[in-house]
């Protein structure tokens, strides 16, 4: 295949039109295409080019999109209703979600607090752990990424953002690296310790020269590391940290905003290591790419013995956004969506491992689901990060007509939960067609 040119004319000047007038934080990040329009996992962009979309919306659009099913049951409750304020005036769209989620999360997760999105989510399950525990200080992980607003930026630490001032130095937070195989700072667990050299750490540091762990209120966790490269802790991490919260009463909050609704090939991602939180907080997937909708689920502890936290905004849960979710639940009854993930799992795993045995620039690949992930370095010895060659891999990639995420620590892969397996097969040989091109640009 010839390697499109990027932008076309069209995008081209949309582009530098929206750039004269556009904040430069957002137009020096958009890809070299405006879309046109978009159905199941194609965009089209201005120019009539199209792409496999391997982004999905950062997740958000977790069964291909603008899908009728979905779009039609949205479209006839904003007609019914308009908006309305769900903390003024509830509707049976509220009542018919929040029955649904309880029902379909872990038995000891009995109530629900609406959010707008996954950012909001967050900020909402950090103001109710704290006062759910009395206590100020919740634990974050180096790496991880919760959102932009000022408690979610403090709670991640995703590319060097707290020193940097330029997104949050917040008080009340402590991070603590997460638990990645690939990039482990710490010697093995230690004999007589927790079994898990993160916790080890935890217990041995943290909490010995920082921290009294009865000022912490818990501990929020992203089950596998989303945009900071699907990271899969190992499970001795988990039977750890599990012990670790239950020793000292911290809640722990699982943020599923990206993993939660089967991009880990289970609905909830800590199902795959048998883990269950006292909250999970939702987001992206569960608007079904139609509505922006999130949610915070949690234990009578975490949500139900008080009152007092003002929790959510005008907008969230709109009857629509509410009504797109329950259509969203409904769909992932009706259709094959968690084998399918199982399936893309397959064929990223066997894929992405030849990949890498054909390229030395390859430090590791990942497929956990439907997110999947190819870590580039210098050298596989040193493990020095190739952010240069991945970039130029995206762009390689997106010229051959397949659009990925290229994040901070690797290029990611995450096709809709429904893709065709054959088809994402095609779209990851033709990313592998892009490394070569890359390696071969950059003289690697
Ligand atoms: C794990 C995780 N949590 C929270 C958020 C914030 O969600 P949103 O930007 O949809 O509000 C994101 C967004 O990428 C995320 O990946």
């Amino acid at each position: 295949m010839i390697p499109l040119d990027l932008p076309g004319p069209r995008s081209a000047a949309a582009l530098e039109r929206l750039r004269g007038v556009l904040y430069p934080g957002i137009g020096e990040h958009l890809a070299p295409f405006v879309l046109d329009r978009k159905s199941g996992s194609t965009l089209v962009d201005l120019d009539g080019n199209e792409f496999v979309d391997c982004a999905s919306a950062s997740a958000s659009v977790p069964l291909g999109a603008a899908r009728e099913d979905l779009i039609e049951p949205t479209v006839a409750a904003l007609r019914r209703f308009g908006n309305e304020d769900g903390h003024a005036i509830s509707t049976e769209l509220a009542l018919d979600l929040a029955e649904r989620l309880v029902a379909i999360t872990p038995a000891a997760l009995t109530r629900v607090a609406y959010a707008l999105n996954g950012t909001e989510a967050i900020e909402t399950a950090v103001k109710l752990m704290r006062r759910a525990t009395g206590r100020p200080i919740v634990i974050g992980f180096l790496g991880g990424y919760h959102g932009e607003t000022t408690i979610t930026a403090a709670l991640g630490a995703e590319e060097n953002e707290i020193s940097a001032g330029l997104r949050a130095l917040v008080p009340g937070f402590a991070h603590v690296p997460y638990p990645n195989p690939y990039r482990s700072p710490f010697a093995p667990p230690r004999p007589g310790g927790s079994g898990d050299a993160t916790v080890d750490y935890i217990r041995d540091h943290l909490l010995f020269h920082a921290i009294d762990p009865a000022e912490v209120a818990g501990v929020v966790i992203e089950p596998v590391l989303g945009a900071g490269g699907c990271i899969a802790p190992p499970d001795s991490f988990w039977t750890a940290l599990v012990a670790l919260c239950r020793e000292h009463d911290w809640l722990l909050c699982a943020d599923e905003v990206k993993t939660g609704l089967g991009r880990s090939g289970h609905l909830w991602a800590v199902e795959r290591w048998g883990v269950e939180p006292d909250l999970i907080c939702l987001g992206k997937a569960l608007g079904g790419g139609v509505a922006p909708i999130g949610a915070v689920l949690g234990s009578e502890r975490a949500l139900g013995s008080f009152d007092d936290v003002p929790t959510g905004s005008t907008w969230s849960w709109l009857p629509w956004a509410c009504a797109a979710a329950s259509a969203t639940l409904d769909l992932y009854r009706r259709e094959p969506v968690l084998e399918n993930v199982r399936a893309l799992e397959r064929v990223g795993a066997g894929k992405l491992a030849a990949l890498a045995a054909r390229h030395p620039q390859i430090g590791e690949v990942r497929a956990v689901g439907a997110f999947q992930a190819i870590e580039l370095v210098r050298d596989r010895a040193s493990k020095e990060r190739d952010r240069e060659l991945q970039d130029l891999t995206w762009a390689e990639a997106l010229r051959r007509g397949v659009f990925t995420d290229s994040s901070s620590t690797s290029l990611n892969i995450q096709p809709s939960l429904l893709m065709d397996p054959g088809e994402f097969g095609a779209a990851l040989d033709l990313i592998g067609e892009a490394l070569t091109a890359a390696i071969g640009a950059l003289g690697r």
